[in-house]
């Protein structure tokens, strides 16, 4: 697919979406950001987006009575820019259904743990409670199941005996800097696919995630 149309969902920060404007401008990805949209206002997100001249949104869920209403303005939005790709990065909200039906097999999130495990909130903290060896991230398509859609590409990091959820969680993020546009990148190069069987690379069935290490020297 040439010149990919992407529209990122954020509620914070943005260094995702940061990752994701540098890899579009620096042609990694053959597509371009048509608009940043964020459920809460004033978040660094959105000035980065405005700094890129990228249409920077906000569309506030508090102003709705309830989860579909807000799905629904949302969808609107994002349906008028014509988006081939959907891209959740650090957008913090549980969406409904029919949302998600709506983008089946274009739309992303990142995760940050090592999925299946630690779905959900306090993915660090609870990565270092359990004893594990080693923490990390995850790109996957977005289904039904919160943050239990087929996984695409993983990062895998050392947890240290003196981590603790804030430096993990810093030490992470320049993994999931590097995954979130490698994913971007397939997608818009036409080689992803959602089917019913899983995730599809290159016509190819993925029988395990792909991981970070295996794909750079
Ligand atoms: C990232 O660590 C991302 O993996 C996480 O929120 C952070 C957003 O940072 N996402 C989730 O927890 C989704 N459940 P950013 O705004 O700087 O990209």
């Amino acid at each position: 697919m040439s010149d990919c149309r992407i529209v990122v969902l954020i509620s914070g920060s943005g260094s995702n979406l940061q990752a994701l404007i540098d890899a579009t401008e620096q042609g990694n990805i053959d597509g371009r950001i048509v608009a940043v949209i964020s459920n809460r206002p004033g978040v660094r997100g959105l000035e980065r987006a405005e700094k890129h001249g990228i249409p920077a949104i906000t569309i506030d869920h508090t102003d709705f009575p309830d989860r579909a209403s807000f799905d629904a303005a949302l969808a609107e939005r994002i349906d008028s820019y014509h988006p081939d790709l959907v891209v959740l990065a650090g957008f913090m909200r549980i969406l409904t259904e029919d949302f998600v039906a709506r983008y089946a097999g274009r739309m992303l999130n990142i995760h940050p743990s090592r999925l299946p495990k630690y779905q959900g909130l306090h993915t660090h903290q609870r990565a270092i409670d359990a004893g594990d060896a080693t923490h990390g991230a995850s790109v996957h398509f977005v289904t039904a199941e919160l943050d239990g859609g087929p996984v695409i590409l993983q990062s895998e990091l050392p947890i240290r005996g003196d981590h603790t959820a804030e430096t993990l969680a810093a030490d992470l993020l320049p993994q999931e800097h590097r995954i979130y546009p490698k994913v971007v990148e397939w997608f818009c190069a036409g080689r992803l696919a959602l089917t019913p069987d899983g995730v599809e690379m290159d016509g190819k069935l993925l029988t395990q995630p792909l991981q970070l290490a295996e794909i750079e020297d």
